[in-house]
């Protein structure tokens, strides 16, 4: 079926609010790898693994044999019977998290696991009120959108948690982006300190937070943020979750788990999209007393399923047993190098940042700070007609997301960067306006 016969058919029957690539939106149905390919038989290769969830690769033998021999025998059984591998699960992740006393509760979404954990801090401090950072995105769901301070996501100001913003690390645009790295962290504590003074009532229940911000366009604050953060929370006995959702299981490079980089260890973390390499998978891990806080039965028809647990148990020891962490650390360094040197000649580019395989290249008007959501489409656009798919992000929606699987090689590295190159210079070489 061809890719306008679907979008027909999508249109017709799913939600104008789904959001879809390009405007030839296009379906994908075989992968190999870090390569995809289209319902038109197009190949690409695929530096954004379906939003960072395929994390180690299309069709990879030791995941797809799990999960075919697990599908073999017992796709669910819900939460109310013992589901060894979710226990398994548990213990790996437990023992990974560095929080002592650690329990994981699993869910199907990174919404869902945010959202378990809101009511684990507000439950623990007896409080709705909730700090989040701004340009943050946690999910879909009333608690999870209340906390998004980004507002093309944050479809309704209904919510049950009580937030204020606080400061976070999209810099580019922050009215301290001169200040040094030690007075941005200095600043922003103190910001917090004057937040938690003015706008709540003082008994806060946590903090939530991406240490890298994902759909906000791969920004991320000086390493040691979090601690300076962190220092002010403990001054009121406000809890900190870290959100892994994106920047878990090594994909920032230097750690394991984003907020390593700042020497502090949270409360609580929630993760989902890469551990199971495309299966419906997330969870939140926190210290037993918090997890056991919760006052009334709860149950999770699918959380934890045997299926989505034995191919999370395949994904992460091909992850450790390969370290892929080590892997994005380097790959992660050469796209960086390679983004840099196309900066340096292409005034249409603001700024490139990020962490390991997570990074963000933000689009601007040549020659100014203003944003460019045109030219990150064009950009977008033109790197999948040259055979790469890219994300795009940001507050304005002018940020390439480059975040390939962390299996990626160095001749996967060079041909992406090789493409993207070409279209981000195509976009410098055409006057502003022009689409085509
Ligand atoms: C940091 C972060 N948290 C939470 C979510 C929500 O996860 P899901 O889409 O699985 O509900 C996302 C999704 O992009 C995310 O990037």
């Amino acid at each position: 079926m061809s890719h306008a016969e679907l979008l027909a058919r999508h249109r017709a029957v799913l939600p104008s609010w789904i959001a879809l690539y390009y405007d030839e939106p296009i379906a994908l149905v075989d992968g190999q790898g870090c390569r995809v390919v289209d319902a038109e038989g197009r190949r690409y290769l695929d530096f954004f693994g379906g939003i960072l969830t395929t994390m180690v690769g299309y069709n990879l033998p030791e995941v797809v044999e799990a999960v075919r021999e697990q599908a073999g025998r017992m796709l669910h059984t819900s939460t109310l019977y013992l589901i060894e591998p979710m226990i398994e699960l548990a213990e790996r992740i437990a023992a990974l998290s560095g929080i002592p006393g650690a329990k994981v509760f699993f869910t199907n979404s990174g919404t869902e696991a945010n959202e378990a954990a809101l009511l684990l801090a507000t439950t623990t401090r007896r409080s709705n009120q909730v700090l989040a950072l701004r340009n943050s995105y946690h999910g879909r769901s009333y608690a999870a959108m209340g906390v998004t301070g980004n507002r093309g996501w944050s479809a309704s100001s209904l919510t049950p948690v009580n937030v204020s913003y606080v400061q976070g690390g999209y810099r580019y645009r922050s009215p301290f982006r001169n200040l040094s790295d030690e007075e941005y962290v200095r600043v922003c504590a103190e910001d917090l300190r004057d937040v938690i003074a003015t706008t709540t009532a003082g008994d806060v229940a946590c903090m939530i937070a991406e240490p890298v911000q994902g759909v906000g366009g791969f920004s991320s604050p000086p390493d040691g943020f979090f601690g300076a953060m962190k220092e002010v929370l403990d001054e009121h006995g406000i809890l900190f979750v870290s959100d892994e959702v994106q920047t878990g299981w090594g994909r920032t490079g230097e750690h394991f788990w984003g907020i390593q980089a700042h020497g502090v260890t949270p409360d609580a973390m929630t993760f989902a999209k890469g551990l199971g390499n495309g299966l419906a998978i997330g969870g939140v891990v926190a210290r037993g007393d918090l997890m056991d806080s919760v006052t009334a039965s709860s149950i999770s028809t699918f959380g934890g399923n045997p299926l989505a647990t034995r191919a999370a148990l395949a994904t992460l020891d091909y992850l450790l047993s390969h370290d892929l962490q080590a892997n994005a650390l380097k790959m992660g360094s050469r796209l960086r190098q390679g983004l840099d040197t196309v900066a340096e000649r292409c005034r249409v580019v603001g700024e490139v940042r990020g962490r390991g395989l997570m990074i963000g290249v933000e689009l601007v008007e040549p020659g100014s700070t203003r944003p460019s959501p045109a030219l990150a489409a064009r950009v977008h656009r033109d790197a999948a007609r040259g055979g790469l798919l890219i994300g795009k992000g940001g507050l304005y929606g002018n940020v390439l997301r480059v975040a390939p699987p962390l299996s990626i090689s160095e001749a996967e590295v060079d041909e992406g960067l090789e493409i993207l190159a070409a279209a981000i210079t195509a976009a410098e070489n055409r006057p502003p306006g022009e689409s085509r």
